[in-house]
């Protein structure tokens, strides 16, 4: 039976501390968008089947919609709005672009949060990986094929910058 009563819960977000009344059992994807005004994160199924709602927490993919608040006091999240300033994040939106891999779109920002952990981590480096982390995502838009051939581009792309770094 899941909990009605609203008390504070103080996490990180974004790099920020801050503090929300919820109640234990309130999906983070909720207070995301409704509290936080953090629309970015998407809802999608609300059942933890198709990705659309992934955040990175501590650094790993997780799905806002089955994250209660009680388990992120404490824990680092990063939504699609936290990876501004992130290179990769960068890439992956310029390549995302050039490819043409969004349609509609609903699926794209959390495609981009799992790819940005996974790659950051290098967990993501080559075309199977790719296809294994994007496991979880679902796209209705059925453009599948374009986006990892956008998240090797990324990953071509941030190759040939360290290479162009380390010229003398
Ligand atoms: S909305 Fe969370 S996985 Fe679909
Ligand atoms: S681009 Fe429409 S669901 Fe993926």
């Amino acid at each position: 039976m899941p909990s009605l009563a609203e008390s504070p819960h103080t996490f990180i977000l974004n790099d920020q501390n801050v503090t929300v009344s919820a109640a234990d059992d309130e999906p983070l994807l909720y207070v995301l968008r409704d509290q936080l005004n953090l629309p970015g994160t998407r809802f999608g199924c609300g059942l933890n089947q198709c990705g659309a709602c992934r955040v990175l927490i501590d650094g790993r993919p997780a799905s806002a919609c089955d994250t209660p608040m009680w388990s992120v006091v404490g824990h680092a999240v990063v939504t699609i709005e936290g990876l501004n300033a992130s290179p990769t994040a960068r890439r992956l939106q310029d390549a995302f672009e050039a490819q043409q891999a969004g349609q509609c779109g609903a699926c794209l920002s959390g495609i981009i949060v799992t790819l940005t952990g996974a790659i950051d981590s290098g967990v993501a480096h080559d075309e199977r990986s790719i296809r294994s982390v994007l496991d979880a995502h679902l796209c209705r838009c059925g453009s599948h094929a374009r986006i990892v051939s956008a998240a090797l581009d990324a990953i071509a792309n941030a190759s040939a910058t360290k290479l162009t770094h380390a010229q003398p």
